[in-house]
């Protein structure tokens, strides 16, 4: 291999990692894989009673102003390391993808201000505060 064929070579490694991480940011479907389903399970369906299943639920609790923040306030999404842009990505995924059939026909998709904000805000305690302004998990 000649100096110009491997740097060929090394500017289309560079190219594809490029590609490849943008690939990646992009795709709110990885960044659950990667930072929800541990816990959550990859169809959303989580592993009850310890941890709650994100179908269905979620698309009737966002009427109520408080739990609609409260979905980002939560600390595995709020402590989740990806930036707010791809946290609200996430959660506007999750939304269509597992309650599509329950979320409200004026939904309004969560912008990346509202996502910012609401997660500096983390929940100290989420099941009082879910139990106060929605329900406790067996009701
Ligand atoms: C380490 C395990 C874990 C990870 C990782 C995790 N969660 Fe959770 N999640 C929980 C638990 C446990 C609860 C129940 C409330 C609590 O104790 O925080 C919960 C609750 C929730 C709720 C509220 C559901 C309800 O019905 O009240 C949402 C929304 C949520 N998580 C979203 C996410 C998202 C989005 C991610 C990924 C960015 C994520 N979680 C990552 C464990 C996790």
């Amino acid at each position: 291999m000649n100096l110009f064929s491997l740097g060929r070579t090394v500017l289309l490694v560079a190219a594809l990692l490029t590609l490849s991480n943008n690939i990646l940011a992009a795709s709110p479907r990885i960044n659950y894989l990667l930072y929800c389903t541990g816990c959550h399970a990859a169809d959303g369906a989580g592993k009850p009673p310890n941890v709650p299943t994100l179908r269905d639920e979620l698309g009737r609790m966002i009427s109520v102003p408080e739990m609609r923040s409260y979905l980002v306030r939560i600390p595995g999404a709020s402590q989740a390391p990806i930036s707010d842009a791809d946290l609200t990505a996430v959660i506007n995924w999750l939304l269509h993808e597992f309650n599509s059939d329950t979320l409200p026909a004026n939904f309004e998709e969560y912008t990346v201000e509202e996502v910012s904000s609401a997660r500096r805000n983390i929940l100290a305690d989420p099941l009082k505060y879910r139990a106060e302004h929605w329900k406790t998990y067996d009701e």
